[in-house]
């Protein structure tokens, strides 16, 4: 295989190589199209919960995920009671032996709901609760401001069985929190951290995110410095993405951060914070502070390093079971319809993806953890990694991007600038071939800013 193909692409259009694989919706909307299969999430022994809540204060410009920031009368209430109708259906529709072994509640901004909601989802969560298989299976998004100045809906999800819970600080610098339509939350971290220790969490997260527009390596410095003052369990530090249609960001950005950048970035973050006694593999995005732990959810290790089919619950989750990958309607009004009219698990978008596609998601979705476990690829596709990816491993270690360890590979430290290159030799030759193909469309950072039209 000509990887050489793959490295150069990468070092052209490192906007189709980040951490989200396939480059972009499209090369899946183009090939894959099917329906979803529920009847095979009968069929599993374990599978995974998410929960969407879509509602925010605000939509922040570097944001992508569905968001719904209106404030209707009686529009959360309608959410939240669907929400939970549709937990009901689902639990009385998987055989009684599937084991649940990890629940996120995500947006959005699920803290945005009123107290009592929380406590009618957690309520709803119940029957959930008793198929989970580990200690703190239960996880949750908030942000700074919710935490500050909500301290009774922290309480209720406690009281509901939320033990872990991930705070999007992103940034403490107003000027860049302006920037990014995120005003809201200035100078409140800190309350709210005191507030989610009072409280009881045993798990406190915090996001942030680096490569935001204009940030120099001193801001992002006093970022981590001010995230290593809190005295939280995980960090997770995420680079800025700049795709997708629904990212006022990448638009209004003409100066995007180039790999070189984020390199230096995370590098300068990964000394400082293994400084400061939190561990995590070259490459990773995610930072504990406890031994043995990753600081991410019960959740996103499940479906990130052991390949657990999972369920998506609410509008625009997905769902991944077998060789199907499908997403409920991006509306909320839409998905609200459609689980008035019956609906236990309303599909959108479906894609059948072949071996060679899922073994790709897998892959470079370990590799968010810096990291790819040989053992577990095994376990989950039935073939040796170094078999299926004989060439690109090679190559990978030939250049000294990847090292040998003890589960397999993990990034070597100091290449993170290489991430794209490295991603690209583990995408599909039909992947390589949609973005090669594509190239009058693509955008070369910097060159042709704002030419290129979004899509996914
Ligand atoms: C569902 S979101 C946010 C949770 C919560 N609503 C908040 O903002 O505080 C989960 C995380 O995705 C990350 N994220 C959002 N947009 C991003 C982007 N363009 N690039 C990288 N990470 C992003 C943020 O760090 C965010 O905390
Ligand atoms: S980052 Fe969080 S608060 Fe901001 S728009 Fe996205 S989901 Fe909402």
């Amino acid at each position: 295989m000509d990887l050489n193909r793959n490295i150069a692409l990468a070092e052209k259009y490192p906007l189709d190589f980040t951490l989200q694989y396939p480059p972009r919706r499209e090369y899946f909307q183009s090939r894959f199209r099917g329906t979803p299969d529920l009847s095979a999430a009968q069929k599993v022994s374990d599978m995974l919960l998410y929960l969407h809540v879509p509602f925010c204060a605000a939509k922040c410009y570097f944001c992508n995920f569905a968001v719904d920031v209106r404030t209707a009368e009686g529009l959360h209430q309608r959410y939240t009671d669907l929400l939970c109708l549709q937990l009901e259906r689902l639990d009385n529709f998987l055989p009684r032996h599937v084991r649940v072994p990890g629940i996120d509640i995500g947006g959005g901004t699920p803290t945005l709901l009123e107290e009592a909601q929380l406590r009618q989802i957690t309520a709803a969560l119940k029957p959930w609760r008793a198929r989970t298989t580990c200690e703190h299976p239960l996880s949750i998004e908030t942000t700074p401001r919710i935490a500050a100045t909500n301290p009774e809906r922290m309480q209720a999800l406690l009281d509901g069985g939320v033990t872990r819970i991930s705070m999007g600080v992103q940034s403490a610098n107003a000027a860049t929190l302006q920037a990014v339509n995120r005003g809201l939350q200035e100078n409140m971290t800190r309350k709210a951290v005191q507030n989610l220790r009072q409280a009881g969490f045993r798990r406190i997260n915090v996001d942030i995110i680096f490569g935001l527009p204009n940030q120099t390596a001193a801001d992002w410095q006093a970022e981590i410095d001010n995230i290593l003052d809190l005295g939280v369990d995980s960090v997770t530090t995420y680079d800025c993405l700049y795709r997708g249609k629904g990212r006022a960001l990448t638009k209004r950005t003409a100066d995007k951060p180039n790999p070189v950048t984020y390199g230096a970035l995370y590098d300068l973050s990964y000394h400082m914070l293994a400084n400061a006694g939190f561990h995590a593999a070259y490459g990773s995005v995610n930072f504990s502070r406890h031994a043995g732990e990753t600081g991410t959810s019960p959740y996103f290790e499940g479906r990130l390093f052991d390949h657990i089919p999972y369920l998506g619950a609410g509008n625009y989750a997905s769902s991944q079971v077998g060789n199907s990958w499908w997403f409920a309607p991006y509306s909320t009004n839409a998905w609200m319809e459609r689980i008035e009219k019956g609906d236990t698990l309303p599909g959108g978008d479906c894609y059948d993806l072949p071996p060679m596609e899922l073994m790709a998601k897998q892959v470079l979705q370990s590799l968010n953890f810096g990291t790819i476990n040989t053992q577990r690829f095994e376990t989950r596709f039935h073939a040796a990694f170094d078999d299926v990816y004989a060439d690109a491993i090679k190559t990978a270690l030939a250049k000294g991007w990847m090292h040998r360890i003890d589960t397999g590979y993990g990034v070597t430290p100091g290449y993170f600038s290489h991430m794209p290159q490295i991603r690209a030799l583990f995408y599909t030759t039909d992947a390589i071939t949609w973005v090669a193909d594509g190239e009058h469309t693509a955008l070369p950072l910097k060159a042709t800013a704002g030419k290129r039209k979004e899509i996914a």
